[in-house]
């Protein structure tokens, strides 16, 4: 997508042809940083301390990883516990180990010497397949718009709410959830976004609104608990959020609060989509809340806040009294009864088993 005119993807290869350049995502809105991962440690860095973040984006970064670490030792050993390290920097999106899996099967049959190349190959070819994932959720989830935008007053907007950032800074490019959203805007529907601020790394607030600032989409910022209240007052017409990790039943895992936006929409009649390409799946899974890891992350997330002060700078402050301890689950489960479709790159499926499996029929036994 454009920043300044310029078109950018999330990461690419960098011109000496084996590090990788990101966009490091910790100092959206204020600063637009390009940083260089040299070394398999920077990867899981930039994974771990989410400098890159959103499921889709994290197993391409990932990927890279391996490729990186192919060049100096292209060996088994190397490919084991590179593929260890850089599992375990998050543990709940799923893509992040399905692009593990798909370089570690790709490249464990090849001869050490023919490694690193293909490594880069099969990396970019999964960069390139996660664009036109999302090209095809965009398409599918665009014609759910078009109906809504069909029974509205010319001119009068589709209002859509999103939580967290599934934007294209959470893929390579497009998005999952904000796909169908930029493909309305390009159409000419006149769309608006209510943005959820989604504490406590804010993904919408300094995310999602960034994107939605660069590409003119008409937007409001709200607080993660007027979702509710706008429902209430029939401000939203539909809510489309992201996935990191959806099971083989249609329960969906996703950013804290996530949820709470599901209990909420189901109590208003507001329908509630999810937008998914097929990698984050994971068809091992029937029971999301009993079997899905939650991250928990650093008490510090919820204890400070990041922003830009009057001098410029980009700075953290405390909001909570020094000796208050917090908890920070990053994602909730939200159960299929809940959710009205799936908009994946096969179509829309009813959030269920069967639902999926007709649109995954290999997946069927
Ligand atoms: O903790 P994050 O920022 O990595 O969480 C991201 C989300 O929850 C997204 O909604 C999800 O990864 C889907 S991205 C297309």
């Amino acid at each position: 997508m454009k920043v300044a005119n310029q078109h950018y993807r999330t990461i690419w290869l960098n011109e000496d042809g084996q590090s990788v350049d990101i966009i490091d995502q910790r100092w959206l809105p204020h600063e637009f940083r390009i940083v260089t991962l040299k070394t398999v440690a920077d990867v899981a860095t930039a994974i771990r301390d989410m400098w890159v973040r959103g499921a889709p984006l994290i197993g391409v970064t990932a990927a890279y990883g391996i490729a990186i670490a192919m060049v100096s030792d292209p060996g088994d050993e190397n490919l084991e516990k590179t593929w260890n390290e850089l599992n375990e920097t998050r543990p709940t999106a799923i893509n992040l180990r399905w692009a593990l899996n798909e370089m570690k099967t790709f490249l464990a049959p090849l001869s050490p010497d023919r490694r690193a190349d293909a490594a880069y190959r099969r990396a970019a070819e999964i960069a390139e397949e996660d664009i036109e994932l999302n090209r095809r959720i965009g398409q599918n989830g665009l014609e759910i718009i078009r109906k809504i935008a069909a029974g509205k007053e010319p001119g009068e907007p589709v209002n859509i709410l999103t939580h967290c950032n599934a934007g294209w800074l959470a893929t390579v490019d497009y998005g999952t959830a904000t796909a169908p959203i930029y493909l309305a805007t390009e159409e000419g529907i006149p769309v608006h976004v209510y943005v959820d601020e989604t504490r406590p790394r804010n993904q919408g607030a300094q995310l999602t609104a960034w994107e939605m600032v660069g590409h003119g989409v008409p937007h409001t910022l709200i607080v993660d608990n007027a979702g509710g209240h706008m429902m209430q007052h029939g401000k939203i017409d539909m809510v489309i959020v992201g996935t990191d990790r959806t099971t083989s039943q249609g329960d969906v895992c996703n950013k804290i609060g996530t949820y709470l936006k599901a209990l909420a929409a189901k109590d208003n009649n507001v329908p509630f989509y999810v937008a998914l390409p097929s990698p984050t799946i994971d068809w091992t899974v029937s029971d999301g809340v009993v079997e899905i890891p939650i991250e928990e992350r650093d008490e510090d997330e919820v204890s400070f806040i990041q922003g830009k002060a009057g001098d410029g700078s980009v700075s953290r402050l405390r909001i909570s009294p020094e000796g208050t301890p917090a908890s920070n689950p990053a994602f909730d489960v939200t159960p299929a009864r809940l959710i009205t479709g799936l908009i994946t790159e096969r179509g829309v499926a009813p959030a269920s088993g069967e639902g999926l499996r007709a649109l995954f029929p290999e997946r069927a036994h």
